[in-house]
Parts: structure tokens; C-alpha cells; sequence
């Protein structure tokens, strides 16, 4: 699904009219269509408030719609003078057809208790100030009937803002919110949940083709989840899924290293290795499908031919997860990130995560290694780490950063937390699943485990980390329905199920 913000709805509209040549007051036809489709037939007794740009034109072109299936609606018109013009042709409609429109704030309360569905379009995206005087007026007294009406907003609740979700002053609090073309860039603020209500995003007779040249960002959905899947040829073998070599778990992390393990060999990958402490003997027992390449941390060259060997065998590394930060865990990442082809001429691809981003932080030398063929993984405070910006100053300002943070290192980025990001700068997805029941030790190594199993098994780098998010998410969202706490060990017993589902 397209993700847009204030600016991307004006470009859409002016492209719509001015280069495909559909008329504004088409598409607000089309809007008004398809708002309406999603109005339950047995609900009646509309009042439609309506402001005064192309966001209360909408409002009033629904009000026509609704009105020719018979239903019994009023308009409440905040002001007829200088509507834009779209709006002033609806507005006129609607007095022509006999639609009761009154304009007097003194009779809105009376309006508001008479009716039993409010349909909202003061302002839409054009909003660009604080809302103040009689607008404010309006908004609470909706919001004071809100415990017994339905409300619906459209495009956007009046009073929030498109691009950031911050509350302009005050807001509508709607039940339902049916937006169009682009789920908008503000309805990812989490502190608006209450004012969105259901979300909804429809169309206004644009084929997605026809747009989205003008956009490279996307709300994750299943749909495009289920477009990415390869299909797994019957005539295969475990090599065609791909060989993972993981450097996770150093000593007294060892959990970590196996969460990573475990999560890839249940995610579909053909062969698993993990570079691991000689004394890790609880590999084995969590992930018996998993291969140990034992080391002596204290001595790490003693290994070094045979280490060669295996990375010059992966299609992937995963480095990070519990490796620490000292001299021997940068020696072997460096080992790990100098060799860049594997033996078939294959670009080894590379999963970075926890410590191997602080490592990287600290040796940015390293990022020249890495180009072209990397999914880095941090959660907000590493990377801040990584950029040396204040996590205020990321979160205020989350999809640029992000996509010229990968753009600059020519990598893949993953930014998790709420509506965790991933962007390869020239793309960028946003993830609509996961919950805070999810938030705890483990849950990032699990991440990282899928994600370097599909990147084993041909997916690439933006898939293999969009796929991989979406799932973690989506399988949390599915046993919170029925547990308070979801683990990592819960996703990886479920792993294989839901990518059964999701494709
Ligand atoms: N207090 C008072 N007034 C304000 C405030 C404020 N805080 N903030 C903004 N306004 C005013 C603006 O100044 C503007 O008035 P003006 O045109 O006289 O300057 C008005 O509110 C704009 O309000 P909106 O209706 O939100 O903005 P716009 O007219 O740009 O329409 C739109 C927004 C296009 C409806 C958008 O929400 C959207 O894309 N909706 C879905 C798609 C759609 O319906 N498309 C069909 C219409 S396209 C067309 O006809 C061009």
C-alpha cells in the first residue's frame, strides 16, 4: 500500500488532473464513492459537517450520495464562503437537491443529539495551522457526542496532521477514518491510535500503475508480502535453500547464538553453520539441524584456514547477537566481511545485527566492506550509534534518515520499533505488524535468524528483511490474541506455520 504524506496527496491530485486529465470533481466523485460503499446499509440519520476546501467537498458530495439512496441527511456547512471550487459545485448540488443544510454553530448541538451517524470533512490534508475560534468549537462538541454516535472521518480526523500525526490544537476522534490513495505518514504515530478508529483506505479511480512513479514508499500489506514469495521448485535440494554461516553467542551469551540458529533453520534455509565457543555444547541439543564450527575464542587464528573455508562456502553470514565488543569478536567480523564472493562467484550476503552494528560503529572503516550486500539491523539506540544523531532527533524525522543513512552506505536498513522501517534509500517499507508483547530479550536474534534464512533462500536483500519483519510481527499479533507475553522461542515454534500462511 502507497504511504504518503501532506505534500504526495498534492502531487497525486495535481498529477490526476493535470496530466491524466481527470477532473478534480471526478475524483472527488470517486472518493465520495467509494466512502460510501463502506456505510452499513441499515444505518441512517447522517449529519454531515462539511469545511470549506476540497476535504468538506468530499463531505458534500457524500451527502448527495447518500441522499439518493433515500437516506435521511443533514449538512452542517461551517462556512459557503471562499470554498474552493470543487466544494462550491457539491455544495450547490446539495442545495439544489433539497438537502437541508444549516450554518448556525447554535444548531449543531441539536443536530449532533438528532442524528445518529456524523460523517467529518473539515479538514483533510490541506490542514496548516492550529486550529483555533469556531473550528475548535465544532471539533468538541462532535467529540462530546462521540460516546453514542458513530463517527467517520474522511481522509484524515480533522485536527490531525497528515505528515507527522501530531494533534493541530485539538482533533476528531473517530471511529472509522476512510482515507484515500495513500496510507498517510501521520497515522504511524502511535499517540493517535484513539482518534484514527479503524483505518481505511480506498480508492479514487487511479490505478496504482498510474501513480506510483511518484512514490517509493510503502505501508507493508499482505498483498505485497505474498507477491515477494518464490515459489520452491519440487525438483530441489538443500543446496538450492542456501547455506548460512552465524556468528552469534559468545560465551555467557550463548542463548542468543542459538535463538539465531533456531530461527533460521526453521525458516526454510538449507544448511546452517554457527561459528560458536568450543564449550557451547547447548547448540546441539536447542538446534540439532544446526553444524557448530567450534573456536577457541582466546585463540582465534588457530582456525582461521578452516573458517576461511566456510565462508568462502555461505551464501550468507549473520554476525551480531551476543558476540560482544571485544578485540577477538571485531577480528572475526573483520575475517567474516573481507571475503565478498563465496566460491560459486556468488556475493556473500551479510546480516548484521546488536553487537556487530556497535562494532561497526566504532570501526567505521568497516562500511566500505560491506556495500551492495548488507542488512544491518538496529534498534533505535544503536542506530544512533551508528549515525551519531540523538534518537529524538531520528524520531522526529524517521523515514529520511533512515533512507539516506542506506542511501550514503549502500545498504539495507532495518530499523526496528514500532512500525519498524526498512529501506534500501531508494525504497522504503514500513511494517504494519508486531505489539509491544513482543518487546523482550531475544526477539531482535529471532528477527535476525528469518532474515538470513530467506536471504539464504534467494530473496533479497529489501525482501528478505520486509518478509522477515512482517512475519516476526505478524506471529506475535496472532498468539497475543490468546497470551499476554509472546517470547522469542514462541515465534520459532510458530515460524514455520505462518510462513505457510503469509505466502
Ligand atoms: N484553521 C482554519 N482553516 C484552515 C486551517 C486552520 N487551522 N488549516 C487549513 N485551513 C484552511 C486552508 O487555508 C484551506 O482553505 P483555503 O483553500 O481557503 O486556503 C482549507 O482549510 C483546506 O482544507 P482541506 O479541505 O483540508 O484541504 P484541500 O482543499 O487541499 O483538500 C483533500 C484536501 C484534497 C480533500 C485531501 O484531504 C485529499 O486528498 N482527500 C482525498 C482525495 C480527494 O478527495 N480527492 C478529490 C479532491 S481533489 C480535487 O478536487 C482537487
Amino acid at each position: 500500500m502507497l504511504l504518503g504524506g501532506n505534500e504526495t496527496t498534492r502531487k497525486i491530485d495535481s498529477f490526476a488532473i493535470n496530466e491524466l486529465k481527470i477532473p478534480g470533481i471526478v475524483l472527488m466523485e470517486n472518493a465520495a464513492i467509494s466512502f460510501v460503499k463502506h456505510i452499513d446499509e441499515n444505518e441512517d440519520n447522517f449529519l454531515i459537517i462539511c469545511g470549506k476546501g476540497n476535504n468538506g467537498g468530499d463531505g458534500y458530495a457524500i451527502a448527495r450520495q447518500l441522499f439518493s439512496k433515500g437516506k435521511n441527511v443533514k449538512i452542517f456547512c461551517i462556512s459557503n464562503e471562499n470554498m474552493s471550487n470543487d466544494c462550491t459545485i457539491n455544495y450547490k448540488i446539495c442545495k439544489n437537491m433539497g438537502i437541508k443544510i444549516f450554518y448556525e454553530i447554535e444548531e449543531l448541538d441539536k443536530l449532533l443529539l438528532n442524528c445518529n451517524v456524523v460523517i467529518e470533512g473539515i479538514f483533510g490534508t490541506g490542514l496548516n495551522s492550529e486550529i483555533k475560534g469556531i473550528y475548535c468549537e465544532i471539533i468538541e462538541k462532535i467529540n462530546a457526542v462521540s460516546n453514542n454516535k458513530k463517527i467517520y472521518s474522511i481522509d484524515i480526523p480533522s485536527g490531525i496532521n497528515g505528515d507527522t500525526g501530531e494533534i493541530m490544537g485539538i482533533s476528531i476522534k473517530a471511529d472509522i477514518t476512510i482515507s484515500f490513495v495513500t496510507y498517510k505518514k501521520g497515522f504511524l504515530n502511535s499517540k493517535i491510535k484513539n482518534y484514527l478508529g479503524k483505518v481505511i483506505i480506498e480508492n479514487i479511480g487511479l490505478n496504482e500503475s498510474n501513480i506510483n512513479h511518484l512514490i517509493n514508499e510503502y505501508y507493508l500489506t499482505p498483498e505485497m508480502i505474498k507477491s515477494f514469495h518464490i515459489e520452491r521448485n519440487e525438483d530441489s535440494h538443500k543446496g538450492d535453500f542456501g547455506k548460512v554461516l552465524i556468528f552469534a553467542g559468545s560465551n555467557g551469551f550463548y542463548g542468543a547464538g542459538n535463538i539465531v540458529a533456531k530461527s533460521c533453520v526453521r525458516s526454510g534455509v538449507g544448511l546452517t553453520t554457527v561459528i560458536t565457543d568450543k564449550n557451547n555444547f547447548s547448540l546441539n541439543v536447542f538446534v540439532p539441524e544446526a553444524m557448530s564450527f567450534p573456536i577457541n575464542f582466546n585463540n582465534i587464528n588457530e582456525n582461521f584456514e578452516k573458517l576461511q573455508n566456510e565462508i568462502l562456502n555461505s551464501d550468507v553470514i549473520a554476525i551480531g547477537p551476543g558476540i560482544g565488543k571485544s578485540q577477538q569478536a571485531l577480528e572475526i567480523l573483520e575475517k567474516l566481511i573481507n571475503i565478498e564472493k563465496n566460491n560459486k562467484g556468488n556475493m556473500i550476503k551479510l546480516v548484521l545485527d546488536a553487537d556487530a552494528l556497535n562494532l561497526l560503529a566504532e570501526n567505521r572503516e568497516l562500511f566500505g566492506n560491506i556495500k551492495n550486500r548488507a542488512i544491518l539491523t538496529p534498534h533505535l539506540v544503536e542506530f544512533s550509534r551508528l549515525t551519531g544523531f540523538l534518537p529524538d532527533k531520528i524520531n522526529k524525522n524517521k523515514l529520511e534518515v533512515t533512507k539516506n543513512f542506506a542511501k550514503k552506505y549502500e545498504l539495507t536498513l532495518l530499523l526496528k520499533g514500532k512500525n519498524t522501517i526498512i529501506t534500501n534509500g531508494e525504497i522504503l517499507f514500513v511494517n504494519s505488524t508486531g505489539n509491544s508483547h513482543m518487546a523482550n530479550g531475544g526477539m531482535g536474534d529471532c528477527l535476525t535468524g528469518i532474515i538470513c534464512s530467506l536471504a539464504g533462500q534467494k530473496y533479497d536483500l529489501i525482501q528478505s528483511a520486509s518478509i522477515g519483519a512482517y512475519l516476526h510481527g505478524k506471529i506475535a499479533d496472532e498468539l497475543v490474541k490468546s497470551q499476554y507475553i509472546v517470547n522469542a522461542t514462541d515465534i520459532i515454534d510458530n515460524i514455520s506455520k505462518y510462513i505457510n500462511k503469509i505466502f
